[in-house]
């Protein structure tokens, strides 16, 4: 073989060979373009060498999961897609705090619960909890599941609901059992002097149909991580109030459904900000966080109104490029 063509050949075996080892060698080499320092986000477009072998490294490891037998049928193929994806959402997708030991048992096993489900089953679990959220406001005393699975429903929310660069601005306070009442016993006091005085008992009456229930989610904003990131990137400050209630209504959304899905009923609630003071007062609730609105849930003790649907497809829906 001619020298020249040798050493070409070399040069090229020596390249390919450096970009599949760099990233082992640099392992704190962050895949994402979305990466954060504390609390504040950074936008870091990465070096190309460095998620090319990343992909390298997924279809490397696809294509022997495949040759070991894997998966087999026909979901096959989406779970090794799972797979490959959820690896890069845990390595990538959950910066600063994911530093923290608690947080990176959590993205594993968020990571590998994917991985073992074929995306149909995946898909239609949630359409199926998504369709079943409604509003129940006639509710009791009765727990489908233990008061540690609530606890670990609402970090699992806060650790995978997404927020606006990765702000992690929503707070969640969970009132059960005697603490829940509380809550709605001062929401009584508030109201008593703000209401007219025929329709006071009417009021009591709602309110204590909230009481009566298991327990309430308060979801809160907190102002730091939101100013943090209008001074990082002030490009984008005008959006960031938006984005912050964006955030939290997906937390409370996430956790309506995942609740809903564990049995309880659910209904959604504003006593905002009448209520903030006393509740901060009694839960040393930072006062600066913004209470958003409170979620109440507890066994069904009856069943949802009927629901009037508008039209979808040409009035709200609009979908072009569709191949059916
Ligand atoms: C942003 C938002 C705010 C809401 N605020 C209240 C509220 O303050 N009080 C209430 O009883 N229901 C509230 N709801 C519940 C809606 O009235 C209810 O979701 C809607 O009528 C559809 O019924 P469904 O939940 O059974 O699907 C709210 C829902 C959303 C999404």
């Amino acid at each position: 073989m001619p020298v020249a063509v040798r050493s070409l050949l070399t040069g090229l075996f020596v390249g390919l060979l450096v970009a599949l080892l760099l990233p082992q060698l640099a392992p704190n080499i962050s895949l994402s373009v979305y990466t954060s320092q504390g609390s504040a986000a950074n936008h870091t477009p990465l070096p190309d060498w460095s998620s090319m072998a990343q992909v390298f490294r997924n279809v490397a490891r696809n294509v022997v999961r495949g040759a070991n037998g894997g998966r087999s049928g026909a979901n096959y193929k989406s779970t090794t897609i799972a797979a490959s994806s959820s690896t890069l959402l845990s390595r990538s997708s959950l910066p600063s705090p994911a530093s923290s030991s608690t947080s990176k048992t959590y993205s594993a096993s968020f990571a590998t619960s994917l991985s073992n489900m074929a995306s149909t089953q995946l898909t239609k679990n949630v359409l199926e909890a998504i369709k079943e959220r409604r509003t129940y406001y006639q509710l009791n005393k009765e727990a489908p599941i233990s008061d540690s699975k609530i606890k670990e429903l609402t970090e699992q929310a806060l650790l995978h609901v997404p927020s606006s660069f990765n702000s992690q601005s929503t707070r969640l306070v969970v009132l059960l059992n005697k603490d829940h009442e509380q809550f709605w016993d001062y929401v009584i006091d508030v109201l008593k002097p703000l209401t007219p005085e025929g329709s006071f008992d009417g009021t009591k009456q709602k309110i204590n149909g909230f009481k009566a229930a298991y327990g309430t989610v308060l979801f809160y904003e907190a102002p730091e991580p939101v100013e943090n990131l209008r001074k990082a990137f002030p490009l984008y400050a005008h959006h960031f109030g938006d984005w912050s209630e964006h955030t939290n209504a997906m937390h409370q959304y996430a956790l309506w459904v995942a609740l809903e899905a564990e049995g309880f009923g659910a209904n959604l609630q504003h006593y905002n900000p009448i209520i903030d003071q006393k509740a901060a007062e009694h839960w040393s609730i930072p006062l600066e966080w913004k209470l958003r609105s409170q979620l109440v849930f507890g066994g069904r003790a009856g069943e949802p109104g009927e629901k009037q649907f508008q039209k979808t497809f040409g009035e709200r829906l609009f979908v072009h490029g569709s191949k059916e």
